[in-house]
């Protein structure tokens, strides 16, 4: 489906009924790195997934992306779709999204479930890091940010063992256009520490971890689940950065049951 919302065309998935789920996909991917939980969680729920401004499907112009704007894109849509109120489920730079989207609109959160992200901000090193990343997707394009980017999305198991999860990694990196590339990779690296925000997030949180998640690793985790009020933390065994696509049946019940834990 297409809606065209803030001035660009956002794709997304509406399917079945019941509480609302909106899933937030991690960069540089798209809303089909969701297919699993849309097909286990949209027999009893809502469940809505969009390609965010610059990714899959949806337009990628050349121009200053902000996570606060995937945020307001996200609000358009729930506006379009008449949802008041919904359960976020962001991985990664979804994380980071729903963070900005509760700091704007806390009243439309039912619900938030952070996976593999963190609250903090980049480092020094970690900002320039973003920036020689664009100058390489500006270079090469997006199959050399796939080369980047899999061993950190992936555990060296999956990599070896699951060639069918590596290839669909990499199609949704190649999928991307190169501005939307840059434009995300500038967008996290001016991203607010979200860090003294955690402890006023009051509705019910989950937060999900692969426990061999290099990239925002068990110990983000632990420090989001210190800090927000009675949130709860699962880590899923044999999973990595991408622990919704590693370990789907492990991530979908950890998903189902809070959902039902908020009924
Ligand atoms: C992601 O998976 O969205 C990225 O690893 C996030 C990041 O680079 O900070």
């Amino acid at each position: 489906m297409r809606a065209t919302l803030n001035g660009i065309t956002l794709a997304y998935n509406d399917t079945g009924t019941g509480v609302p789920l909106v899933f937030l996909h991690a960069f540089p991917l798209n809303r089909t790195m969701w297919a699993q939980q849309e097909a286990a969680l949209a027999t009893q729920h809502r469940v809505i997934t969009v390609d965010l401004r610059g990714h899959g499907e949806s337009d990628a112009p050349l121009w200053h992306y902000t996570l606060d704007q995937a945020a307001d894109d996200v609000r358009a849509l729930l506006d379009h779709l008449a949802v008041p109120q919904a359960i976020l489920v962001g991985l990664s730079m979804g994380g980071y999204i729903a963070f900005a989207f509760h700091r704007r609109y806390a009243g439309r959160v039912k619900g938030l479930v952070l996976a593999d992200t963190r609250a903090q901000a980049d480092t020094e090193d970690g900002k320039a890091g973003r920036f020689q990343m664009a100058q390489i997707a500006y270079r090469q394009g997006p199959s050399a940010i796939a080369d980047i980017m899999i061993p950190k999305l992936l555990t060296p198991g999956t990599i070896q063992t699951k060639p069918a999860i590596t290839d669909r990694v990499r199609a949704m990196i190649e999928g991307n256009q190169i501005s939307g590339i840059a434009g995300d990779l500038m967008a996290m690296a001016e991203r607010p520490d979200s860090v003294p925000f955690l402890k006023a997030i009051a509705c019910p949180t989950q937060i999900i971890v692969g426990e061999e998640d290099r990239a925002t690793p068990p110990s983000d985790a632990a420090l989001m689940a210190d800090r927000i009020p009675g949130a709860r933390l699962a880590r899923i065994p044999e999973a990595g950065h991408l622990a919704n696509l590693e370990q789907p049946d492990a991530f979908n019940r950890i998903v189902a049951n809070f959902v039902k834990s908020l009924a």
